[in-house]
């Protein structure tokens, strides 16, 4: 990947959370990397690293052995027919980060030969703890662990059927916004039992990160590390079985599938 020319035609928000991960990325040549904007003057700062910071997608995609698309969903099209011509499958490969574009929508504008892929990440990117699902069409192996590599960079990656990106995007990107709901109802209960919403805050964020690390590190079940926590008759059960009389369960699948059904339509 060291060698690799990157650019990122449409550097907003998830685009700079991945120049963020590339920059601390060991070894990663700045000097490779190609943002773009309509009005990139905000990505100005970015200049004395190294990298080209700049308007011309044209110009970005020509150079580039990755060609990543960080636009809004309805952007793809124009910005497909804009780059298309300056595109050769021996040379790019192209990644979208587009909610909802699927490959056979991409290749309408591209040629049926040249790599094209899907990535879905989330905004944990930008401290290097996204999950990204990848699928793709057209790409060689080595092309598969460049981008693969690219992800890892900001988190980790998994590749999954084309299928499943939209129950991709549901559980990990729209996922963020669940797992912060609920946080934030915690410490709202946390208020409501005496702590100040500062203290009640700092306790939650360690609880849910001490929750993750302990079932990802030790490789368990969540309802594993639960039994663990449940004595009987205890103050655990009991709460945990209230809040499941009131729905808890039933309304994060609902809400999940809920999502679901809002992207397929
Ligand atoms: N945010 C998430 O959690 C998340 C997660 C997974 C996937 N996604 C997907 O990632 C994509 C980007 O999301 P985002 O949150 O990063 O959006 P964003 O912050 O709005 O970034 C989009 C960028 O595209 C630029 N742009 C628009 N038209 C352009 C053009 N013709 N040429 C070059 N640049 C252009 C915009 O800058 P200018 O106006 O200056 O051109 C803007 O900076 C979306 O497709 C979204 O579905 C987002």
């Amino acid at each position: 990947m060291k060698n690799l020319k990157i650019a990122i035609i449409g550097c907003g928000n998830l685009g700079l959370s991945i120049v963020n991960g590339l920059l601390e990325t060991e070894g990663f040549n700045a000097n490779n990397l190609y943002v773009t904007k309509r009005h990139p003057e905000s990505l100005f700062y970015l200049k004395p690293q190294g990298i080209e910071v700049t308007s011309d997608n044209k110009y970005a995609a020509q150079e580039a052995d990755m060609v990543i698309l960080g636009v809004k969903p309805y952007n793809i099209p124009h910005i497909l027919k804009e780059i298309a011509p300056v595109l050769s499958p021996e040379k790019q490969t192209i990644i979208s980060l587009a909610t909802g574009v699927t490959l056979e929508d991409m290749y309408q504008h591209l040629p049926n030969e040249i790599g094209v892929f899907r990535a879905m990440p989330n905004i944990a990117a930008d401290i290097k703890e996204s999950i990204t699902c990848i699928c793709g069409k057209n790409g060689s192996t080595e092309t598969e662990n460049h981008i693969k590599a690219l992800f890892n960079s900001i988190g980790i990656s998994i590749v999954i059927e084309e299928h499943l990106m939209e129950a991709a995007t549901v559980l990990g990107a729209c996922g963020i916004a669940y797992v912060l709901r609920f946080m934030r109802a915690m410490t709202q209960g946390g208020i409501q039992i005496g702590f100040d919403a500062q203290t009640a805050n700092a306790i939650v964020n360690q609880t849910v990160k001490g929750a993750a690390e302990l079932i990802i590190k030790k490789g368990i079940h969540p309802e594993a590390a639960i039994d663990k926590v449940t004595t009987p008759k205890g103050c655990t059960i009991v709460g945990l079985n209230e809040m499941e009389h009131h729905g808890f369960s039933a309304a994060m699948v609902k809400g999940v599938l809920a999502s679901y059904e809002k992207i397929e339509k």
